[in-house]
């Protein structure tokens, strides 16, 4: 008899230390597994200056013959561009400026600020930051940039007038303020003097992305 209850007792206790441990490894609702997390990690680091271009490029996403390059001075088109390369399922590419801009260089309503010089001379050609990019293998190429004085901030100008995109489908997009994409996709098109470029979008953070992109098939 008191042989049955002290096996009674070490049964119950093994089943108490089983459930505890089998409780330890479930995963928590609040956590991430680790290729979330990964995943999380390269996208915080993709475009970031210490990132070589190609490196920034290929960071994450499945590869395809897509890719999405943006610039964006307050994240919104940054916001648009993962949306777009998320439903696309394209490589993410960020156009970071040498010389970044602060609040003071971005204050459209001072007449010497940096932005508001810049957009006033067309002939500005500002400095990209890190390594060249290859385009090679991409037949897509999304290119995003918000609206400044109703047209392309001027380093994506330095941008496409860097690069061969023949061969190339390229599709312009742009955020702004309220003001549609005007002219900016054709100054860049005729910049670039390559790449089959189509006529391009105004996308904002509630834009159906998909049916957009549906759209251009
Ligand atoms: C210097 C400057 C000029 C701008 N000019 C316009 C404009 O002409 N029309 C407009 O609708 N929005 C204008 N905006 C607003 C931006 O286009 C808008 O906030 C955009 O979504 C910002 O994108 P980002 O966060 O990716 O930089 C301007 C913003 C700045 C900083």
């Amino acid at each position: 008899m008191k042989t049955q209850s002290k096996l009674t007792k070490i049964t119950a206790l093994l089943l108490a230390v089983l459930l505890v441990f089998s409780l330890a490894s479930c995963s928590q609702p609040g956590a991430k597994s680790s290729s979330q997390s990964k995943t999380e990690t390269k996208q915080t680091e993709s475009g970031t200056s210490e990132k070589t271009a190609k490196e920034t490029a290929k960071s994450d996403k499945n590869s395809n013959d897509t890719i999405v390059l943006y610039f964006s001075a307050t994240g919104t088109t940054k916001g648009v561009a993962q949306k777009i390369a998320s439903v696309t399922k394209a490589e993410i590419y960020e156009i970071v400026p040498e010389q970044k801009y602060t609040d003071a260089d971005l204050d459209w309503n001072d007449e010497n600020s940096r932005t508001t010089i810049e957009q006033n001379d067309s002939s500005v050609r500002p400095k990209i930051a890190g390594k060249k990019l290859s385009l090679d293998g991409y037949k897509t190429v999304y290119i995003g940039y918000p609206i400044w004085w109703g047209e392309e901030p001027r380093i994506m100008d330095t941008f496409v007038e860097s690069y061969d995109f023949s061969g190339k489908t390229v599709i312009p997009f742009c955020t702004s303020g309220g003001s549609g994409i005007g002219s900016s996709g054709s100054n860049l098109e005729k910049n670039a003097g390559s790449g089959k470029w189509l006529e391009g979008e105004r996308l904002s953070d509630s834009s159906d992305i998909e049916g957009w992109v549906d759209s251009l098939k």
